[in-house]
Parts: C-alpha cells; sequence; structure tokens
C-alpha cells in the first residue's frame, strides 16, 4: 500500500489535498503552527526531525506543500523564508531520495519574471521576488530526487469561504463590512481554484509523467476583476470593487506570468475550472 505524507496539510491546498486522498492510501499530514487532531506537528527548524520521520515511516509518496507563500512576508522575512522555503526542501528531498519515495514539489509561476508569456516547462525560471527565487531553489533541491514531480501553479482560492485563509473569504469579509475594494487592475492573473488543483495533484501522481509540469485554469483577469466577478455572485453590486494601479509597495510581482498547459491537458487530468465557471457555486 502506498504511504503518503503531504507537508503543508494545515494550509490551504495541503489540507485540501488531504480531504481528498481516499482509503487506497494510508496519508500522513504534517503541519508546524497550526496543530490539528490527526496531523503529525513537522517543524522545519529541526531538520534531523524531518528527516527521521520521513526515513523512519515508510512513505513511498511525498507531497511537499509547506511554504512561504506571501512574497512581502518573504522580502521582509528573508531568513525564515530561506529555512522553509529553500533549506527544509533540501532535507525533505535527501530525506525522499534516500528513502526512494516519489517527491511531488508545489511550485509557482512565480518562478518567471512575467515578461514573456506563457511560459512553457522547458522555459528557464527567472524570478524577480524573494519569494519566485526561493521557490526556484526548492525546485532544484526537488529535481536531485530519482523520482521528482514539480507542479507549477497560479494564485488559488477556494469557493468553499470556510477558510480564512481564502483570499475570496477575505473579499466577502470586506464585502459585508460595506467596504469598498481598491485592487491591482493592472497585473493579470490566472486565478485556479484550490480543489480542482489538488485533485490535479493526486492525478499526477498516479500517471507516469515526472519532472515539471504546469497546472491552470486559463481564464485572464486581474485581482480587481476577480474581486468584482466575487462581488457580482456573492450578492454585491460590481462598484464595490475599483480598479487601482498595482501596488508600489512590497516585492515586486511578475506582469503576467501566465503558464501553458499544453502538457497537462495532453495528460487528460481532471478540468481545472475559471472563476467565470467556478464562482457562482461560492458559499460560505
Ligand atoms: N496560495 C497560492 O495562491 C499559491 C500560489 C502558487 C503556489 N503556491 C504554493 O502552493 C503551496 C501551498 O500553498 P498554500 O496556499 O496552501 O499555503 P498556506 O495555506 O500558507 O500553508 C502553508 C503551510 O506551510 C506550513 N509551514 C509554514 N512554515 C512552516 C515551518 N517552519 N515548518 C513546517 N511547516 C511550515 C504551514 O504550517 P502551519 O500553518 O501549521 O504552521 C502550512 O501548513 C506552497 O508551496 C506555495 O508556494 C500557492
Amino acid at each position: 500500500m502506498k504511504k503518503l505524507l503531504i507537508t503543508g496539510a494545515s494550509g490551504m491546498l495541503g489540507g485540501e489535498i488531504l480531504r481528498r486522498t481516499n482509503a487506497s492510501m494510508n496519508v500522513v499530514g504534517a503541519c508546524h503552527r497550526s496543530p490539528r487532531e490527526g496531523l503529525l506537528q513537522l517543524d522545519f527548524e529541526r531538520p534531523d526531525h524531518v528527516k527521521a520521520a520521513i526515513q523512519e515511516s515508510g512513505f513511498t509518496h511525498i507531497i511537499h506543500c509547506a511554504a512561504i507563500r506571501d512574497p512581502d512576508y518573504c522580502l521582509k522575512h528573508p531568513e525564515e523564508t530561506d529555512m522553509v522555503n529553500v533549506r527544509a526542501s533540501r532535507v525533505i528531498a535527501e530525506a525522499a531520495q534516500a528513502v526512494k519515495a516519489v517527491l511531488c514539489y508545489i511550485s509557482t509561476d512565480y518562478v518567471f519574471d512575467g515578461n514573456n508569456p506563457p511560459y512553457s516547462e522547458s522555459d528557464a525560471p527567472c524570478p524577480i521576488n524573494v519569494y519566485g527565487k526561493s521557490k526556484l531553489a526548492g525546485e532544484q533541491a526537488s529535481a536531485t530526487v530519482d523520482n521528482h514531480l514539480i507542479v507549477r501553479i497560479p494564485a488559488l482560492y477556494r469557493t468553499d469561504l470556510g477558510d480564512s485563509a481564502n483570499v475570496l473569504t477575505k473579499f466577502a469579509g470586506l464585502f459585508a463590512d460595506g467596504q469598498t475594494l481598491h485592487l491591482d487592475a493592472e497585473t493579470v492573473r490566472y486565478y485556479t481554484r484550490t480543489e480542482d488543483v489538488a485533485d490535479a495533484v493526486l492525478f499526477l501522481l498516479e500517471q507516469k509523467h515526472r519532472g515539471v509540469i504546469h497546472v491552470s485554469a486559463d481564464e485572464q483577469t486581474t485581482k480587481s476583476a476577480f474581486a468584482r466577478m466575487a462581488a457580482v455572485h456573492l450578492g454585491y453590486g460590481p462598484d464595490r470593487v475599483v480598479d487601482a494601479p498595482s501596488p508600489s509597495t512590497g516585492d515586486a510581482r511578475p506582469h503576467n506570468s501566465r503558464i501553458d498547459t499544453a502538457l497537462y491537458r495532453s495528460l487528460s487530468g481532471p478540468h481545472m475550472q475559471s472563476p467565470s465557471e467556478a464562482l457562482p457555486a461560492a458559499s460560505t
């Protein structure tokens, strides 16, 4: 029987993957500062503990979701970002290789500079912010494992508004407070449903394809356009969102880091709903 470790299982994507696994696998979800019943506490500041937890438990598969994923936080906390996103990824890769496990590393479209989209799996990464650089270093560590899969994904949201880390939940709370949101209408985004990405990751683990693969919905929006769509579906007026320029503070963001998904589509993986398809189902 497969034995699967999911790091970051207390997070948005790792939690969704955990919920979608089935009884054909023996699954262990790991967390750090957000302990939950049934989750293994794994602190990346203790590399020996992480290594031992992997090597002594007979994992055949690892999905490495845990990361610091807020680019502005990464800019302000480069040492913590390096520890979590880079050094811990190296430790996990070494341990995965030692036990000959399949390592699936979750990465990001922010490994590209955003100047020449769309980006295919063979395009050379060129990150422009601390977060993107750290995730690329995590990819490079993961690529040392014989049996590795690197899944690059764009900005995520969930249609289930129960999760406070979900961008849609944040928008819903602000609309309910009566606020009008002034949001970036310049930076291009391809918002993708976390639920669909979780299905795609579990599907890809079962496939023969190894190496890098891009997974994304293909509807072009901006933060502003996405929030306006959400406002309308949640019963508020479109005027609750006002177009604004890209923020001038925080770390740089790629202008348009669209990733090409022809390879994923050629494998006939689960459908990635566009926000236009998915948002009508958004619920609290
Ligand atoms: N969300 C997005 O829009 C997006 C877009 C592109 C790529 N990604 C990638 O997708 C993956 C999952 O993202 P997400 O949105 O699910 O992230 P998230 O909700 O912020 O969850 C992050 C997870 O990492 C764990 N973690 C953080 N620091 C840790 C440490 N020191 N030791 C052990 N675990 C630690 C957290 O555990 P605790 O909470 O228990 O501390 C949490 O489970 C990440 O690799 C991210 O780079 C995300």
